[in-house]
């Protein structure tokens, strides 16, 4: 097997994400055989720390996420720390004769990986740099990749774009959102494509609505500065909610390749029916948490936690209704919801079909269950399919049966970090499960004139307790359509 080689370079190195997720995928790649002794990981970040105290910081965040009994030694001598200042010259100086020292140390062929895992406003100036004073220009290969938030609209999200582009190619820059990391976001397309039995049906003559639920438990956390500005739409659905729309609803691919598969989840973003300001409480619901009972513990409602303002206007709960206007899709909502401080952390989505055309199995006539197929991204990894079979024993009447598949039963491992997969795909330079710039510009483009009407009023808030799955005005939404949410969580069955 062919093992990538590059010099990884973390900016953002203290921060939170680099140490909850990257030094911990690194490792888990370099434990799994996935990278050999040829990669060097460097830290950039605000703080005079030495390679000694970096290493301290990765060895212990490795052990943090992952029970190792092993010693990190071996790993964490791959790890260097330049401390740095974003708009200094000499920063990139140094930082390229470290990086070109690595690359003969490591032999790693000047190949590079510039990971932004840090603030957005330095984006650009980083990219800019990074070309500026030749740290990109190596004779390997090079590339950017840019975690979240890509703006806060499409025009900011355009202007960042320019100013990446200015300093590496599309092709260069791979941009995070790590539900595409997800096992079984990555499995909607093989259980849809790999099956005989879906493919014909999943279209608007069998299939009634499709249902996305991704709930958290957990509340803000320490991230109110930024959530405060975000708010659910754009934290969640901008990006991994429509990312999952568009996987349930695109084309067969005519290839798996990168190219052919994302022009597919393009061609079904450039479908969603835009919805105008003036009709977004038509199609869409927001939300946001008062105290209540999660999981048994009492909580804060969202405008008591620490950092936001006490009469915040920020949504920590979406629900939409999204229309898909093409041939395959017309007149099949697509329903999601999101939010923070819900009953439970879960994602699922649910696919209902359409009823049969008569009930003779079910004595009483409002008993006719609909057949669903439940795609469970986590925490449990499976699909179940709902059908009806005879009730044991019984004349012709008909029970509903499940038949459940679970992936983590098969081989009793926990399923990889999406970032380990997200991180290998980058250095194998496979930019499929990352989003191109089109899809990102698209899906602001859709959410743009909700934030926008959002922002002209204020929302009737708090208007759901933590712990329950949302306002009554999410049901509403599907009840108007004759629909209701399936029960995901345990706390809604
Ligand atoms: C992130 C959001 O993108 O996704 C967070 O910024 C959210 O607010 C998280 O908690 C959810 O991800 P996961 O993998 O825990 O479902």
């Amino acid at each position: 097997v062919h093992m990538p080689k590059a010099v990884v370079v973390i900016f953002g190195a203290t921060g939170d994400l680099a140490k909850r997720k990257l030094y911990p995928s690194i490792y888990r790649l370099y434990q799994n055989g996935k990278i050999g002794e040829e990669f060097a990981v460097v830290g950039v970040a605000r703080r005079q720390w030495t390679n000694e105290v970096f290493r301290e910081n990765v060895e212990s965040s490795v052990r943090k996420a992952i029970s190792c009994s092993e010693k990190l030694h071996d790993f964490t001598s791959h790890f260097y720390y330049h401390p740095f200042d974003v708009t200094n010259p000499s920063s990139y100086h140094d930082l390229r004769s470290l990086l070109n020292d690595l690359d003969g140390k490591y032999k790693t062929e000047g190949n590079r990986i510039f990971y932004l895992a840090m603030a957005p406003e330095f984006f650009g100036t980083i990219a800019n740099s990074l070309k500026d004073y030749g740290l990109k220009d190596t004779g390997g290969w090079t590339r950017l990749v840019i975690e979240k938030p890509f703006g806060h609209d499409l025009a900011s999200a355009k202007k960042l774009n320019e100013e990446i582009r200015a300093a590496f190619d599309e092709e260069q820059i791979y941009r995070i959102d790590h539900y595409l990391g997800k096992e079984m976001v990555q499995n909607i397309e093989v259980i849809r494509f790999a099956n005989a039995i879906f493919e014909h049906l999943w279209n608007n003559r069998f299939i009634s609505n499709i249902q996305i639920t991704s709930s958290e438990s957990l509340g803000v956390e320490e991230r109110a500065s930024y959530y405060e500005k975000s708010g659910a739409l754009r934290d969640m659905v901008q990006n991994h909610m429509l990312q999952m729309v568009s996987l349930l609803a695109m084309e067969p691919p005519i290839k798996l390749t990168t190219e052919e598969i994302r022009s597919e989840k393009i061609k079904v973003l450039r479908a969603l029916r835009p919805i105008k300001e003036e009709e977004v409480s038509k199609y869409f619901v927001r939300g946001q948490y008062g105290k209540g009972t999660v999981k048994g513990e009492k909580v804060k409602g969202y405008r008591e936690e620490t950092n936001v303002d006490e009469k915040s206007n920020t949504e920590t709960f979406v629900a939409g209704k999204i229309m898909i206007d093409n041939y395959r899709w017309a007149g099949v909502p697509f329903y999601i919801r999101t939010g923070k401080r819900m009953a439970e952390k879960s994602t699922k989505i649910v696919v209902e079909f359409k009823d049969i055309p008569m009930n003779l199995y079910f004595k009483n006539k409002d008993e006719n269950r609909p057949n669903l197929l439940i795609i469970h991204i986590q925490p449990d990894e499976g699909i179940t399919l709902h059908l009806n079979a005879k009730k044991v024993r019984t004349g012709s009447i008909a029970t509903p049966i499940k038949l459940s598949y679970n992936n983590n039963g098969i081989d009793g491992m926990n399923t990889p970090e999406a970032y380990e997969k997200l991180l290998y795909d980058c250095m194998l330079g496979d930019a499929t499960n990352f989003t191109h710039w089109d899809e990102v510009a698209l899906s602001w483009a859709y959410v743009d004139p909700i934030s926008n009407a959002w922002a002209k009023e204020n929302g009737d808030f708090p208007n759901y307790k933590a712990g329950s799955m949302g306002p009554k005005a999410a049901d509403e939404l599907l009840a108007k359509d004759g629909f209701h949410w399936w029960p995901v969580t345990n706390d809604e069955k």
